[in-house]
């Protein structure tokens, strides 16, 4: 197949969360399989810097309208790998930036104008550069916009573009709701202004049109799937969502071993596997040396790697400071974002400096040591559309402490409820029953031959990406 992917980050050119590892695991596994894949991505500075664009081909100028303005550009494109092609949608003023979203402390101003461009520019390389897609499958809001936007340019041209069209929902917390004023910039006919359209309290909403106009729409987990219908988790879009209800599926995410994987993780001071975990303990000291920790520290190490953002259930944990404080454990945690939860985080760290630890960083190496040399991962979160952390704790044999939510739900298995099966420790998103969780792990740590099995099982588990890949790949024939 032809398969065009769209999304705004992408590992290893541009990443905030798990979306750039999902969409860069699943384009190389498309590729591997023999489909053409070309993956479209916003030309932010880290992209365009990065080695391997450094040699791109410029393809085309472009010339995009919004509303009555015209925006010059060009797309570049660059292949890092057989059978996968990366094109950048590129504009300085828009995206030769240190952000990609915003300053640190709010969002950019002409995040509307940034995106439509970026989704317009996609149409016209499809249009121009004769691509002939089976496929154009659009990621989270900042690809929203494409479905509806390439059928109405099919229409005004009288071409086809695409076949079909797959909208995917990695986190509907985050929706491109922007002001009535910039419908205009999009060019669509009015009609669309609607609420059958891309209406939504007199806004518009970006990913209401990706729900409403792809010809499939997926999200990243089975449970995720179900919640997001519910006004508990569709955070004012479970109506729109529940009009797709016979179609929405949810396809776990997956696990890339050539990147996350203990037996060949370069990023670790060792390397390690289910049948040999001594590097495991190399692994711990060296994380334990990192954050000033006492190197003969016995009590479990638990660890957290996430955005900082009211989602992760950071809260909880800071609610359980004294557990983290007063008993004989260490917490180190690796995360940014909300300033707050960030600065309490500090405060602690610096109370504590002998039990917990926080990097405010962005940093791929730390993200890579504390899930090798943890002994637990901590991740309580409120809604979690699939979650990667989790996975990967598993993997690397550090038992995950998650809440029964989305993706958390679908990959973990509770070991107290289920002794032979289990392969984490699960409670309900607050801090009381994380906190009843906590004290289970403790019981599980010093119960050695427990622990052991708990860690065995989590590491025999597969979650490669293959399977992930070949649930899309089904799904995109059955949409063809
Ligand atoms: P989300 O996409 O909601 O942030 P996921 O669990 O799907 O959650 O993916 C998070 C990804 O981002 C993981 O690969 C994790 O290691 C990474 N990550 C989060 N915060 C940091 C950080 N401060 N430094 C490095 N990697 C991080
Ligand atoms: C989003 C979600 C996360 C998911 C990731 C990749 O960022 O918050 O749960 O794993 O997308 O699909």
């Amino acid at each position: 197949m032809k398969i065009v992917e769209v999304a705004s980050e992408l590992f290893p050119y541009v990443k905030t969360g798990g979306l750039a590892d999902a969409v860069g695991a699943l384009s190389v596994a498309l590729a591997d399989h023999g489909h053409e894949v070309s993956v479209f991505l916003p030309g932010y500075r880290a992209a365009a810097e990065h080695k391997d664009a450094l040699g791109a081909e410029r393809r085309l100028r472009l010339k995009i309208e919004l509303g009555d303005q015209f925006f010059t550009g060009d797309v570049r494109v660059f292949s890092p790998r057989k059978n996968l092609r990366i094109f950048l949608i590129c504009r300085e003023e828009f995206f030769d930036r240190r952000g990609l979203y915003g300053n640190g402390e709010r969002d950019y101003e002409d995040n509307a104008d940034r995106f439509i461009f970026f989704c317009k520019g996609v149409v016209e390389m499809l249009r121009l550069g004769e691509l002939q897609a089976d496929i154009v499958h659009c990621h989270d809001w900042q690809a929203a916009l494409l479905p509806v936007l390439l059928r109405e340019a099919e229409r005004r041209h009288g071409v086809t573009l695409a076949l079909k069209t797959i909208f995917t929902i990695h986190n509907i917390a985050y929706q491109g709701v922007l002001p009535r004023s910039v419908f205009a910039r999009t060019n669509l006919p009015d009609e669309l202004y609607h609420i059958d359209g891309l209406e939504y309290y007199a806004q518009i909403n970006l990913m209401k049109g990706g729900i409403l106009f792809a010809d499939r729409v997926t999200t990243v987990s089975p449970r995720y799937a179900q919640e997001i219908q519910t006004p508990e988790f569709g955070c004012g879009l479970d109506g729109v969502v529940q009009t797709r209800a016979e179609d929405i599926v949810g396809l776990l995410n997956g696990v890339d071993n050539s990147i996350w994987n203990p037996a060949v993780d370069a990023l670790l001071p060792a390397r390690y596997s289910a049948v040999n975990l001594a590097g495991k303990q190399v692994c711990r000291a060296e994380l334990l040396k990192r954050c000033g920790f006492a190197a003969e520290s016995k009590g479990p190490v638990f660890g957290i790697v996430a955005r900082l953002t009211e989602q992760k259930g950071i809260d909880f944990v800071l609610a359980n400071a004294d557990f983290f404080a007063g008993n004989d454990v260490r917490l180190a945690v690796l995360g940014s974002g909300d300033k707050r939860m960030e600065n309490e985080l500090r405060q602690l760290a610096e109370k504590y400096p002998e039990r917990i630890f926080l990097s405010a960083k962005l940093d791929e190496t730390m993200s890579h040591l504390i899930e090798a040399g943890s002994d637990f991962f901590v991740m309580p979160s409120v809604f979690e559309p699939c979650g990667l952390n989790q996975m990967y704790s598993q993997v690397y044999g550090t038992i995950p402490i998650v809440s029964r939510v989305g993706g958390l739900f679908d990959t973990v298995t509770d070991a107290d409820l289920n002794p032979a099966t289990g392969t984490g420790l699960m409670c309900d998103p607050n801090a009381a029953s994380l906190r009843d969780a906590l004290q289970r792990a403790l019981a599980l740590y010093a119960d050695k031959p427990r622990h052991a099995a708990v860690q065995q099982r989590g590491m025999a588990r597969d979650f490669s990406w293959q399977i992930a890949a070949k649930a899309y790949e089904r799904m995109y024939q059955e949409a063809l």
